[in-house]
């Protein structure tokens, strides 16, 4: 058998530039997976966007941050829990944002929670178009580690000797029958409900996990769509289009998919703030143009 490389060989092999980094954030997953048993709770506050905060985003927030700042590696960073940019080393090549847990409600139940993070070497809030690099952690059951730049997107799988390598240039699959949908069904809007009902009736399952890590990570492996759509209630879904959307828009769009907000690509929206919400759909490019269609 063959030995897998080790994450660290991997980036310094293939995405030099970025290989401190990635392996800095991979560091910070192993401490956070090691510590979440312990930070468990409600924290009784609330972050900017008015949700209310458990220890664990909290302490990962801060935790990230800290390391970050340490690695001198960081310029500034955006984070879904903090209201401002903040900022670190000045002389730092990067820009950084945030989502230090992503599916933090499901912790509770022992449902997937992971961490996101998008690269930029621009100053924050960018395009989504300008990242350099996206990067996402699950915690559970095994923890994975998935990264994309401009040469591809890899997987590693964490193991006794630390995260090794899993799958390279991951590929979107073209068969895959899944969809995953986020928010109230009642509040869909007209052209939405359309699109769903036809997707069901073509035989796709419906398979929702609560945390866009994992709902996205099902989508990247077995092909599909995900969806935190516009609804009527909050027109611009839910998910933060630096900390969440762009990431994870830049990912599929490497592994050959494609992202919208219902008109265009979420890489090309210029933000006008950085706690700027967006409807995001991510998937297979030929169910993303119908979808847009439809809208
Ligand atoms: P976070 O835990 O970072 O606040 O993000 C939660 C997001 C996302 O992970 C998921 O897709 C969505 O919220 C779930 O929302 P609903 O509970 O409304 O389904
Ligand atoms: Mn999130
Ligand atoms: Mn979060």
């Amino acid at each position: 058998m063959i030995k897998a490389l080790t994450l660290k060989e991997y980036v310094k092999k293939n995405d030099k530039e970025l290989a401190g980094l990635i392996v800095k954030m991979a560091g910070i997953a192993e401490r956070i997976s090691q510590e979440l048993p312990y930070r468990r709770g409600k924290a009784d506050t609330k972050n900017v966007f008015g949700e209310k905060q458990l220890v664990a985003d909290k302490w990962a927030d801060k935790f990230i941050i800290k390391e970050l700042d340490k690695s001198g590696l960081v310029k500034e960073m955006v984070s879904e829990e903090q209201e401002d940019v903040v900022k670190l080393n000045d002389k730092a090549l990067f820009s950084i944002t945030l989502d230090p847990l992503d599916g933090s409600s499901n912790i509770e139940s022992n449902n997937l929670v992971g961490t996101i993070f998008g690269i930029y070497k621009k100053d924050l809030p960018a395009k989504g178009r300008h990242q350099v690099g996206a990067l996402y952690i699950l915690y559970g059951p095994v923890m994975t580690l998935v990264y994309a730049t401009r040469n591809g997107v890899n997987e590693f799988l964490h193991t006794r000797k630390g995260f090794v390598l899993k799958e390279k240039n991951i590929k979107l699959p073209k068969q895959g029958k899944l969809y995953g949908v986020g928010g109230l069904r009642k509040d869909w809007l007209p052209g939405f409900r359309k699109y769903i009902k036809g997707l069901e009736t073509e035989g796709y399952k419906l398979r929702y996990g609560g945390a866009f890590v994992g709902d996205f990570n099902q989508i990247l492996h077995y092909g599909g769509i995900f969806a935190y759509p516009a609804l009527s209630t909050k027109p611009n879904g839910k998910l933060r289009l630096l900390a969440e959307s762009n990431p994870m828009s830049f990912i599929i769009k490497q592994a050959g998919g494609a992202s919208t907000n219902g008109a265009g690509s979420i890489l090309d929206i210029e933000p006008e703030s950085i706690n700027q919400r967006v409807p995001t759909y991510v998937g297979n490019k030929g169910l993303i143009k119908n979808l847009e269609k439809i809208l």
